[in-house]
């Protein structure tokens, strides 16, 4: 296990009703809040009434954005960035998924950044400083709502770039899981596979020594795959959602990374997808998933799948090794496919494999020229995956 440091910043308020701590909590940093949301479900499901009725209560007065997409767009870091620092807005609250949250905290460094945001979101040697982000969450997924990570769309490039800064961190998060009941049941299943993908990205490392950090990654798979089907069927148990929320917060915020290598290897490969065709995230790498897998069993990776097939999916640790991982690689592509019903190929999100040369290519460059994850991955390599997921 390698040194670390674990620090996360957020205080999470936890369960039904915590709306009501809302205003009390932002007033100690800020009188003027910009308020960023979707297209439109926090006003259908009367989260947006309630946030706004809490922020009044305690004179904080309210900006807005909206129409924020799926896969934010650099657009809206800029209108939002330039709503700030005209109205000398203190902090930034998202109330959604990732997409809302992602784009509040490259609009929070973009204030106190003199240049153009997408710099920041290039470099993110460049975010140094920003306005406090708080967030509502309202869908169990990127973790977001708990790390200091923001993914960022530029439509005219075909680029979708990460970006950090532990200052994006949000300083306080409501974590409501009621709030997730009206995430439709294609949503659900692509914020579970982005929480499971997540966690395998972490757990399957080169590093050893992370016994713990390995046993709490198996504890957040098997959360997934007990709750995923659960919430999916049966939109309004309370339990199902409050197990994936929480899962989706500890999944990425640092902990089960804790002391490794922490290269991942499927999401680089998703976000060209993205990038290029504007796929959901979650479904992208539930797709993706188990052909990286297939790719890169061997004599040298088979130990991991085995651990992986044995202790989250209770397969018979006496048979032999890639009988086992097989049966581990298949059983995980069946979760998506069968109980959560994601497409089981890149066709059927009408991808063709026009573009899989460029996107491998840019896949790696984003990288330093190759995936260097569990296993690393060179252009061919990626190309590979996209043709065996087509
Ligand atoms: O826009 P609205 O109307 O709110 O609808 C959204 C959107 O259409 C809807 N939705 C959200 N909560 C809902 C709801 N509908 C009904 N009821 C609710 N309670 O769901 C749709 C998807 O929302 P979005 O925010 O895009 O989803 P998600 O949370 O999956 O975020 C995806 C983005 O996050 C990035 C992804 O790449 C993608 O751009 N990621 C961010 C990460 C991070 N910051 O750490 C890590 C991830 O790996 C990921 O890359
Ligand atoms: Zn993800």
């Amino acid at each position: 296990m390698y040194n670390f440091n674990f620090q996360v910043a957020t205080k999470v308020l936890f369960g039904e009703g915590q709306i009501k701590h809302l205003g009390e909590e932002i007033a100690k940093y800020t009188d003027k809040v910009l308020l960023v949301y979707g297209g439109g479900s926090i006003k259908r499901n009367g989260i947006y009434d309630s946030a706004v009725e809490q922020l009044k209560k305690h004179k904080v007065k309210v900006f807005e954005l909206s129409n924020v997409d799926p896969n934010p767009r650099i657009e809206s870091v800029r209108e939002g960035v330039a709503i700030c620092k005209e109205n000398s807005i203190g902090g930034v609250l998202a109330i959604g998924g990732g997409s809302s949250i992602d784009c509040s905290k490259v609009i929070s460094a973009g204030v106190k950044y003199d240049g153009d945001p997408w710099d920041l979101v290039v470099d993110k040697s460049l975010v140094k400083d920003s306005i406090p982000v708080f967030t509502v969450l309202t869908l169990a997924a990127t973790g977001s709502e708990m790390n200091g990570n923001a993914v960022i769309s530029n439509m005219e490039t075909n680029e979708k770039i990460g970006t950090y800064g532990r200052c994006l961190i949000p300083k306080l998060s409501v974590l409501d899981p009621t709030y997730t009941f009206s995430v439709p049941a294609r949503h659900t299943a692509a914020g579970t596979a982005d929480i499971i993908s997540h966690t395998f990205e972490n757990y399957f490392t080169n590093v050893d020594g992370g016994y713990l950090q390995s046993r709490m990654a198996e504890a957040i798979l098997k959360t997934c795959f007990h709750y995923g089907p659960i919430a999916y069927n049966d939109p309004t148990n309370y339990d199902a959602r409050a197990n994936l929320m929480w899962a989706s917060s500890w999944a990425i915020n640092g902990l089960i990374s804790a002391g490794s290598a922490n290269n991942w290897s499927v999401h680089p490969m998703e976000h060209e997808l993205s990038a290029f065709y504007d796929v959901t995230h979650g479904e992208g790498l539930a797709i993706l998933t188990p052909h990286w897998m297939r790719h890169i069993l061997s004599d040298d990776t088979v130990s991991k799948f085995v651990e992986y097939g044995v202790n989250v999916w209770g397969i018979d640790s006496s048979l032999d090794r890639f009988d086992i991982a097989n049966m581990a690689i298949d059983k995980t592509e069946e979760f998506f496919t069968k109980e959560l019903h994601i497409p089981a190929t890149l066709r059927e999100l009408n991808l063709t494999n026009k573009d899989f040369d460029k996107m491998a290519k840019k896949a790696v460059q984003v990288k330093g020229g190759s995936i260097q994850g569990f296993v690393e991955l060179h252009a061919e390599d990626v190309k590979k995956i996209y043709e065996m997921s087509l």
